[in-house]
Order: C-alpha cells, then structure tokens, then sequence
C-alpha cells in the first residue's frame, strides 16, 4: 500500500475520499469519530501545500426525501471547526457550481462536495460504479487519496472507480486500519455482535467462526437465530429468509454461538421461554449480561460490532454498558468496529485498544475478503 507520504502533493488538487458517514440525530452529529479520524489526512495535505477535494457519502440515498436528510453540508461546518482552513461547502456532486469552486481553490483551502450518493437518486450511478461519473469525479482533480476505510469494502464510482484514472494513495487512517486488523485477523477471538444492519452483517458469522472460539449475539441480529431454535421472538424483526442460514450455523457450531437467555422490555425482564406475541424486546437481560461476562472472561482478544440493546434509550442501555465497562475493567484487548458501538463507547468515557472506523468494512476485512479500491493503492 503506498503511503500518500510518497507523493508529492504541493500545488495539486488532492480528491481525498474520506467516511463522514457520521450519526446525525435532530440536526446534530451524535459521534464526529469518522470525521476526527481523517484530519491526520488532510492537515498533512494542509501542510504539505495541497488543494484539497473531499469526497464522502452520507447514508443510503434511494429518495427525494433521503436527498433532503443527507446533506452534507452540516458535517462541512463541522470540519470547519476542526481544521485550520476554509472549507467549501458545495451543494451538488457534479455541475458549475462545483467545477467553479475546485478551479478558484487556493493552496491550502478544502472543498466539500455534496454527499456522493445523491447521485445513487434516480438512477443508482455511484453505488454501481458508473464509469461516466468515476472519470468526471476523477477529472477534478491531479491525486487520488483513498481515506474511507469505512466503505472500502464498497466499489463505488467515488472509491473504486476515481482510482482507476488517478495515481492513488492510501490515507493515514487506512494505513492505520489495515495494520492494526492485519495483526488481529489470523488471532483466536471472541466476537460480540448485536446491532441492527442485519441483513449485511449475518453473513460474515459463517466466515469469522472459524477464527472464534465464542460468538455472543445480541441486538436485532439474534432474533433470527432465536426464531430459527423455534423460540417467540414477540414483535421483534426477524429476517426471515436467513431462518435456514440460522438453523445449520446452530446445528454446526452449537458450542460457538451463544444467544441470550432473558431480555429487557418496556415492561420488565423478560425470560427466554415467557416471550408473548407482544413482547417489544429492547436489551439483553440481567442473566445473559452475566453468561456472556463468563464467555468473554479468559478472552485474548474480543472483536465487537453493534450494540447489545437500543442503547440510545438510558432503560436499554445497560447490556451495552455493563459488557463495556467489563471489558475494560479485565483489560481484554478489544477492537470496536462500527459507529454505533464507538460512539456507545464514548458517552461513556472509555478508551480502547483500537477503535476502528468501519463497521461492515472491518468484519468482512478480517474475514479476510479482497477489497478492489484498497488493492488499487498497492503502488
Ligand atoms: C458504514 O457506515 O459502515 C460505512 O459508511 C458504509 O456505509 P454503507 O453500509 O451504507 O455502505
């Protein structure tokens, strides 16, 4: 992988792909990790003379409506606040406004364009890689710096597709993702995984089970499992067309996968075997907070993605919590994957070994699968 530290960069336009896929509630960003984690990056390229050209996606656009909640344009001012420069803000992914702006950039100066996936509304042009837009994006700008670990498992027209025409270069952050999951990706782990994207994230059990000794489920992720054992999940999603996936993970590895026993719900602890058809299931319970801190207990190195209940409400909070703090509290070396359970891990003030930037993209990186745009930076 070749580092940006290679390249001259001193009067060039640097396009740097960054994730500022940040969590954005009433207006405000809940947990500005993502955008932190760049400014390595793009203060070296400050420093170093450059004009620099941020791309970045926020969300999944698939309406008008998704086009009016995803703008970019409040994580512009954010960064504003975080760097030493002027940063501009441009309404539109591709047009005069945007060409105008990336011509007039001073040494010095930053540019961010409107969130990438607008362009996925009404046709799907740069989740499906467009090769029009990848060459137009492209033509922005001299550089290519690849620094969203966290869609790099994405071959979109702003990660893959741009580094097919421009030399390009991984970014600090990357570099620092990949050494660090390098070193754990081959190490025996115990995985928690909860959280609710789970039709992205149920497959990757198949892949990591061999490297786990225990897999602790929680979340949206384990009603599908506890569906498949024949148990009442309540009102409680489920995916449906994954209940056979569920059913011969459980028959093959009944011994790794491990499910909660007890539940919390509007109305109390709920147990395993006395869930109703109404039961609306929201953390995991007081008895399984203990079993899994016995799972987890003589653990080399715990590999966790997505909360164990709906954090965000202080009543179902505490799964997330008490595992958290235990972690730290036993010193087990754990790496937090994925934005919900880092931004979890900050309102409580705790510090871990490594915190990574992606969520899907760090599971499916220590499954061990190739990533094209990251190859792209191979030098
Ligand atoms: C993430 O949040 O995991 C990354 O930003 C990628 O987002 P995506 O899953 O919508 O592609």
């Amino acid at each position: 992988m070749e580092s940006i530290k290679k390249c001259d960069v001193n009067g060039k336009k640097v396009i740097v792909r960054v994730d500022f896929n940040v969590p954005i509630e009433d207006g405000k960003i809940v947990d500005d990790t993502r955008i932190v984690s760049s400014l390595k990056t793009i203060n070296y390229l400050l420093e170093h003379g450059a004009k620099i050209i941020l791309l970045s996606h926020l969300g999944r656009v698939k309406s008008k409506e998704d086009k009016e909640k995803y703008s970019l344009e409040i994580v512009a001012k954010h960064l504003s606040s975080l760097v030493n420069a002027p940063v501009y803000f441009v309404p539109q992914t591709r047009g005069d406004i945007l060409e105008k702006t990336v011509e007039n950039l001073e040494v010095g100066e930053i540019v961010l364009v409107e969130n990438t996936r607008f362009e996925d509304y009404p046709k799907s042009l740069e989740s499906s890689c467009d090769e029009a837009l990848s060459k137009y994006w492209a033509s922005l700008g001299d550089i290519y710096v690849f620094d969203a670990f966290g869609t790099s498992h994405r071959c979109h027209a702003s990660t893959y597709g741009i580094s097919k025409y421009l030399k390009s270069y991984a970014g600090f952050l990357v570099e620092n993702e990949v050494t660090m999951l390098n070193k754990a990706i081959h190490q025996r782990k115990t995985m928690i995984l909860g959280g609710s994207k789970v039709d992205d994230k149920i497959g990757v059990i198949d892949n990591l089970i061999n490297t786990c000794d225990k897999i602790l489920l929680g979340g949206a992720m384990c009603f599908t499992f506890l569906k498949a054992k024949g148990y009442n999940v309540g009102k409680n999603d489920i995916t449906e067309d994954k209940i056979e996936y569920a059913k011969n993970l459980l028959q093959s590895h009944s011994n790794k996968i491990i499910l909660p026993v007890d539940f919390m719900s509007e109305n109390g602890v709920v147990e395993l075997e006395n869930i109703s058809d109404n039961d609306v299931l929201c953390d995991i319970g007081p008895k399984t907070i203990a079993r899994y801190k016995e799972a987890i207990f003589d653990s080399n190195l715990v590999l966790w993605n997505g909360p164990l209940g709906k954090y965000e409400d202080e009543r179902f909070a505490n799964g997330t919590k008490s595992l958290m703090t235990y972690l730290y509290n036993q010193s087990i070396v754990t790496i937090l994957a994925g934005g919900d359970i880092v931004a979890c891990s900050k309102k409580l003030g705790i510090k871990f070994t490594f915190v990574s930037t992606g969520g899907g993209a760090t599971l499916e990186y220590l499954e061990g699968k190739r990533f094209k745009t990251l190859e792209r930076l191979q030098g």
